[in-house]
């Protein structure tokens, strides 16, 4: 997401060391427990893939956390637990990879409250307890950043739609519009002017509403690190990465299209949809392929992050499906 001219990508050594996948019967027990969360993955349309050959537990490499599959609904293998937890973009922390895990570590995340409110029928402020007590289950997606990496992470979470359903958005929402909290005490990025802080982010109603989309709350069944954007982040999976905003503490029901972080920062660069799409390039970098961390070389990128099925029906309009600015505007 850095804005400023990037020269080339460069792959720590770290990313191209093979996982280190292996059973043990704690972690086969817990994987066992998983099962009815694989049938919900395929219930949910992510899957497709015969989750009964993928499913086992794996260890993550971080010392014995279980998820139910090896691999993503394409076949391809889970990014490990020290990856996705430490590589990251994260930037009220700082704009490195690995400075978010370092920076983050002791932030505070308790207690958490979510105010969720604007246009609907029953307003709540959301302590973090009651936000775990929607069912929680594993959902295993491609993060696609828009500055070509991706990753495939087992998160914890649940639909969006659940919480919306509760607070029952009026016929007049159109949009819902994502806070981060404000804490530049604790978020030292946020202390610099290089952005309009809080980090702010929206979707349609209809794209909030949308089966895939999730509020995490973990991931590899652990609790969510500071890093991932604990205690609570979005996760939308056909889209950039950066619309899946962490830290959040507001989201809020609007009839007006939000302005996001980073339109407002570089509105030449960054639109509102923010569809994977590798037709349609960044201004100063093609979106054809992408780094999958841990893997040498490249591999094509898919069309709404090999989402079509489940969500093309919700960009009728062409303009739509562009990943950055909407066409012609
Ligand atoms: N949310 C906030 N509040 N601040 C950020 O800097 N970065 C975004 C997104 N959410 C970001 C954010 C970007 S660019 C990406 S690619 C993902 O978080 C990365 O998530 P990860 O670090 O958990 O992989």
């Amino acid at each position: 997401m850095l804005i400023k001219k990037r020269t080339g990508i460069e792959i720590p050594s770290s990313e191209i060391t093979p996982q280190h996948l292996y059973l043990s019967r704690r972690q086969f027990m817990a994987g066992a427990a998983l099962a009815t969360t694989a049938g919900l993955l395929a219930a949910c349309g992510a899957g497709g893939a015969p989750e009964e050959a993928n499913t086992a537990a794996v260890n993550s490499g971080n010392g014995g956390t279980a998820v139910s599959a090896t691999t993503d609904e394409l076949g391809d293998p889970l990014n490990t637990y020290d990856e996705i937890t430490n590589y990251n973009n994260y930037y009220e922390f700082n704009t490195t990879k690995d400075g978010p895990a370092r920076l983050a570590k002791d932030f505070p995340t308790t207690p958490w409250q979510v105010e969720v409110g604007g246009m609907v029928k029953n307003p709540k402020t959301y302590a973090m307890e009651d936000l775990l007590k929607f069912d929680q289950e594993e959902r295993i997606y491609r993060l696609r950043c828009v500055e070509a990496w991706s990753m495939v992470i087992p998160w914890v979470g649940f639909p969006l739609a659940k919480l919306l359903n509760e607070v029952e958005p009026t016929a007049d929402a159109k949009y819902v519009r994502f806070e981060t909290v404000y804490d530049p005490d604790n978020m030292p990025g946020q202390r610099g002017r290089m952005f309009p802080w809080p980090y702010v982010e929206g979707l349609t109603v209809e794209e909030a509403m949308q089966d895939l989309t999730i509020l995490s709350t973990g991931l590899y069944g652990e609790t969510l690190l500071p890093q991932n954007g604990a205690p609570i982040r979005l996760v939308v999976p056909w889209k950039y990465g950066f619309k899946s905003i962490k830290a959040i503490v507001k989201i809020e029901l609007v009839d007006y299209m939000p302005t996001s972080l980073w339109m407002e920062s570089a509105p030449t660069e960054y639109g509102f949809y923010a569809n994977v799409n590798p037709e349609v390039n960044h201004p100063r970098w093609s979106q054809a392929t992408e780094r999958r961390i841990g893997e040498l070389g490249r591999r094509p990128t898919l069309l709404f992050n090999g989402y079509a099925e489940q969500v093309a029906h919700l960009y009728p309009d062409p303009k739509y499906d562009t990943n950055l600015k909407p066409r012609g505007s």
